[in-house]
C-alpha cells in the first residue's frame, strides 16, 4: 500500500456489493456518461466494478487505488472487456492525483469513497487540476439515510450514518476549488450521483 487508505472505504465483499450493483454499465449511463467519452479517471477504483464498464466508454482510463491487490482485480475486469479503451492503471494516494494523472482528463469519478476523505478540499483541488475546462466532476455516495434502513442481502451496509453526507454537503466541500454543482442523479437504492462541472473561464 503506497498510501494511507481513507477511512471507512475497504473495498466491501463481492458478495452484496454486486448484488447492490447488478448493472454499473446501466450506473454510467444514467449518469451521462456517452461514449466517446476522451479521457477519464476512476479514482479509488477498487476491484474495477465501475472501471470496466467506463474503459467501454471512454477512449483512454487512468484507474488509480492504493491497494495494488485492488488493482489487479480492475485488470482483470477490464481485460475480460473485449472493447476496452487504453487503460493505465496506477498505484497512488487519490491526493497526488494531479501528479499521478498526465493529461488533462474530461471526467474524474469517484465512487463510494469521497465520505471517507479527510481533507475533501484538498482532494477537489487536485481533481479540478487534472480536469479540462467544462470537464466533470462526479462523486457516487451513499445518501444520508440512517445505516439500519440500507440493507444488503438481510445486514446493514455501507459507512456509518454519521459519515454519510447529502449532495449539498458534497457541493459545499468542492465549491471552493471552483466545482458548479451541474445535476443530481438518483442512483436506487440507496445512491446519488452529484455531478459538478469545472467552469470554461
Ligand atoms: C469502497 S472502495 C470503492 C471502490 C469502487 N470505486 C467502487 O465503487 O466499487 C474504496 C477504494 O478506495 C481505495 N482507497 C482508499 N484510500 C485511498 C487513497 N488514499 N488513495 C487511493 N485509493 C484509496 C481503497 O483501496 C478501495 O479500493
Amino acid at each position: 500500500m503506497t498510501a494511507e487508505s481513507f477511512p471507512a472505504t475497504v473495498m466491501p465483499d463481492p458478495d452484496w456489493w454486486q448484488a447492490l450493483w447488478p448493472q454499473p454499465g446501466q450506473v454510467l449511463a444514467g449518469l451521462g456518461i456517452a461514449p466517446g467519452t476522451g479521457m477519464a479517471v476512476d479514482l479509488c477504483c477498487g476491484d474495477g466494478l465501475f472501471t470496466a464498464p467506463l474503459a467501454r466508454l471512454a477512449r483512454h482510463i487512468v484507474a488509480i487505488d492504493n491497494d495494488p491487490r485492488m488493482l489487479a482485480l480492475a485488470r482483470e475486469k477490464v481485460a475480460a472487456v473485449s472493447d476496452a479503451g487504453a487503460c493505465d492503471f496506477v498505484e497512488g494516494d487519490a491526493y497526488d492525483i494531479a501528479r499521478l494523472v498526465r493529461r488533462p482528463a474530461d471526467l474524474v469519478l469517484i465512487a463510494n469513497t469521497f465520505h471517507g476523505v479527510p481533507d475533501k478540499a484538498r482532494l477537489a483541488r487536485g481533481i479540478a487540476a487534472v480536469l479540462k475546462p467544462g470537464g466533470w466532476f462526479i462523486v457516487v455516495n451513499w445518501h444520508r439515510r440512517p445505516r439500519e434502513e440500507t440493507t444488503v442481502l438481510g445486514q446493514w451496509r455501507g459507512p456509518r450514518t454519521e459519515m454519510r453526507m447529502t449532495p449539498e454537503e458534497v457541493a459545499a466541500a468542492v465549491a471552493p476549488a471552483g466545482f458548479r454543482p451541474a445535476r443530481v442523479v438518483e442512483l436506487p437504492p440507496y445512491h446519488y450521483g452529484a455531478i459538478f462541472e469545472k467552469p470554461t473561464a
